[in-house]
C-alpha cells in the first residue's frame, strides 16, 4: 500500500507518521518545500502543485492531516483558511476520485454551534461559529464528495510534539500563583496518538470492507470542561513532581462570556462516537489516560 501523508509536522501528522508506517510505503509531506527531499510540493496554498503531487506519488491513500488550525486568526483571514481548510481538500479529493484512491481526512467539533448538552451525532445539523468551523464544514463536504473517502470529527486535539493546552496550562502555572479558565465548555481532550492510531486500524478495515466509508466522531471517552482540563494537568504534574507555583486549587473558573476572542467557540463539544466504535470494533480510552501518559512525557518522569 503506498500513502500519501500531507501536513506530516502537524501534532496528528507526527503521529501518523508512526502509524502508518506499519502498512506500507508512506510518502510524508510538509507545507514548506525545503522540508520536502522529494521535491513535491506539500503546500495546500498551491492548488495545481498539491494536485501535481497526487498525480505524480499515485497513493493508494491520501491522508491529509493538514489545515487552518489557528481559530483566532482564521477570523481576519477567511481566503486563506477556505484555501487550506475547503479548497485543498476539494482538489485531494477530485484527484483521489481520478485515481480510485481512499481520502483521509480530519474534521472538529468547530462544525457544530454548541447548543444543548447531549453528544452530537454524525446525523446531526451543524452550524460553524466561526470561520474555521464553517471552513473545516466545507472541506469535509468537499471530501465526502469521493466515494472512497474517512471523515474524522475530533475536538481538543494535543500531543506530546508541538504547543497545547496543558503545556500552556504548565507553563503558566509554573509562572503565575493562580490561573483562569474556562468551565462552561465541554468536550474530550484527544491524543493526536489515538487519532493515529484509529486511522491506521480505520485503513486496514476499509480496505476488505470499503462500505465502512463515511463520516465518524473519534475522540477519547469521557467529557470535561477546560477548566476541569487544567486542574488534572496541574494535579497529575504535581505528583510527578513537577515544580508549581499555582496548584489545581488555584484555577478559577471563568465562562465563555467574560473571555473575549476573535472567534466564537461551541460550549458543547461532546461528540458522541458509537458509531466509530461499533464500525471499527475498537474501545476509546477515557481522556485521561492519554493526558497522563503525554505529562509523563513532557515531564520526563515515570
Ligand atoms: N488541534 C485541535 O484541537 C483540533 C481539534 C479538532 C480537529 N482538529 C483537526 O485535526 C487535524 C489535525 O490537527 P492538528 O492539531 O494536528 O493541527 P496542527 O498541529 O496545527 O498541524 C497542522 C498542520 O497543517 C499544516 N499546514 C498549515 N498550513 C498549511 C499549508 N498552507 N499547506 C500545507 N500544510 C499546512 C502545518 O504545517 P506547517 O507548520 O508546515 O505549515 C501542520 O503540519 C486538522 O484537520 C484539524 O482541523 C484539530
Amino acid at each position: 500500500m503506498k500513502i500519501l501523508l500531507l501536513g506530516r509536522g502537524g501534532q496528528v501528522g507526527w503521529e501518523l507518521q508512526r502509524s502508518l508506517s506499519v502498512l506500507g510505503e508512506v510518502v510524508a509531506l510538509d507545507s514548506a518545500p525545503a522540508d520536502n527531499p522529494t521535491g513535491l510540493c506539500g503546500n495546500f496554498a498551491d492548488l495545481d502543485g498539491l494536485a501535481q503531487t497526487v498525480r505524480t506519488v499515485h497513493p493508494d491513500v491520501i491522508v491529509n492531516a493538514a489545515a487552518h488550525t489557528a481559530v483566532d486568526k482564521a477570523e481576519s483571514e477567511p481566503a486563506l483558511a477556505r484555501t487550506i481548510n475547503a479548497l485543498a481538500p476539494g482538489v485531494l479529493a477530485a484527484e483521489a476520485t481520478t485515481l480510485g484512491a481512499w481520502l483521509v481526512h480530519y474534521s472538529t467539533d468547530y462544525v457544530f454551534d454548541g447548543s444543548g448538552q447531549q453528544p452530537w451525532r454524525e446525523t446531526d445539523a451543524t452550524g460553524p461559529l466561526s470561520v474555521y468551523g464553517q471552513t473545516k464544514l466545507q472541506g469535509e463536504q468537499a471530501v465526502a464528495s469521493t466515494p472512497k473517502h474517512l471523515i474524522l470529527r475530533t475536538s481538543w486535539v494535543y500531543g506530546a510534539r508541538g504547543g497545547n493546552f496543558a503545556k500552556t496550562m504548565l507553563r503558566l502555572a509554573g509562572e503565575r500563583d493562580a490561573l483562569t479558565v474556562i468551565d462552561d465548555q465541554f468536550g474530550a481532550p484527544t491524543s493526536a496518538e489515538l487519532l493515529a492510531d484509529v486511522t491506521a486500524h480505520a485503513i486496514r478495515a476499509l480496505e476488505t470492507r470499503p462500505e465502512l466509508a463515511g463520516l465518524y466522531h473519534c475522540v477519547a471517552a469521557g467529557e470535561t470542561s477546560w477548566h476541569g482540563y487544567a486542574r488534572f494537568v496541574l494535579e497529575q504534574a504535581h505528583a510527578l513532581g513537577y515544580p508549581l507555583k499555582a496548584s489545581a486549587n488555584q484555577v478559577a473558573a471563568i465562562s465563555t462570556a467574560s473571555y473575549s476572542t476573535p472567534a466564537k467557540r461551541p460550549l458543547n463539544s461532546r461528540l458522541d462516537t458509537h458509531k466509530l466504535q461499533c464500525a471499527f470494533g475498537l474501545s476509546l480510552p477515557p481522556w485521561q489516560q492519554g493526558v497522563a501518559r503525554m505529562l509523563t512525557e513532557i515531564t520526563g518522569k515515570q
